[in-house]
């Protein structure tokens, strides 16, 4: 029997459970581990989504490590502009430093592209990607992914960080749209 929650007029029911997302952020907290210790590098988190992944993430990696809170926020340009994307909260300098990006989902993958774009401005040696969760269904990009938690299929989920119309994102579970 699965647990259905109200978020606003919309009804879910339980996908991802506690003790599977503990276990997906240890696995990649584990191969991050790994791979970057002797790296120093710099995590950044993209808020607000992926601010409960980041928290369990960091606290799993084993080796003395910084995090930063960055977010990319859209607002209207000239006509000829159009949607122009600034990138606030980056105040470290990361020219010729590997930084780690933390996302909570990638969908299309068109926001962590324009979060790249943004990020390439500043010269870092390396961008890491580390999502929570994917969706191979709806990518249209083509730039890799270093990390991914777990693929998905193409279900609109909330909790865990990840909102509807901004609610949800304190449940403790990721639910999925019940149609
Ligand atoms: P994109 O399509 O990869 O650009 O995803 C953009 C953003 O949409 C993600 O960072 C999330 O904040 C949000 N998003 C995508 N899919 C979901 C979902 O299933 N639930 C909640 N938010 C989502
Ligand atoms: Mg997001």
């Amino acid at each position: 029997m699965k647990d259905i929650v109200v978020v606003k007029d919309k009804v879910f029911e339980t996908y991802i459970l506690e003790t599977e997302l503990e276990n997906i952020v240890s696995n990649v907290a584990q191969k991050i581990s790994n791979d970057l210790r002797n790296e120093n590098p710099l995590f950044l988190a993209t808020l607000n989504g992926s601010f409960i992944f980041a928290s369990d993430l960091i606290r799993k990696i084993d080796f003395d490590a910084e995090i930063s809170f960055i977010k990319l926020a859209s607002y209207s340009g000239t006509e000829s502009t159009g949607n122009v994307k600034q990138l606030i909260g980056l105040n470290e300098n990361i020219e010729n430093r590997i930084v780690v990006v933390i996302e909570d989902i990638i969908d299309t993958g068109i926001s962590m592209e324009a979060m790249i774009e943004e990020l390439q401005k500043h010269s870092p040696k390396k961008i890491v990607l580390c999502t929570l969760l994917f969706k191979p269904g709806k990518f249209v990009k083509d730039y890799a992914i270093d990390y991914i938690g777990k693929s998905i299929d193409d279900d609109f989920i909330v909790g865990y960080g990840l909102d509807y119309e901004g609610f949800g994102r304190n449940l403790s579970k990721i639910y999925k749209i019940k149609e």
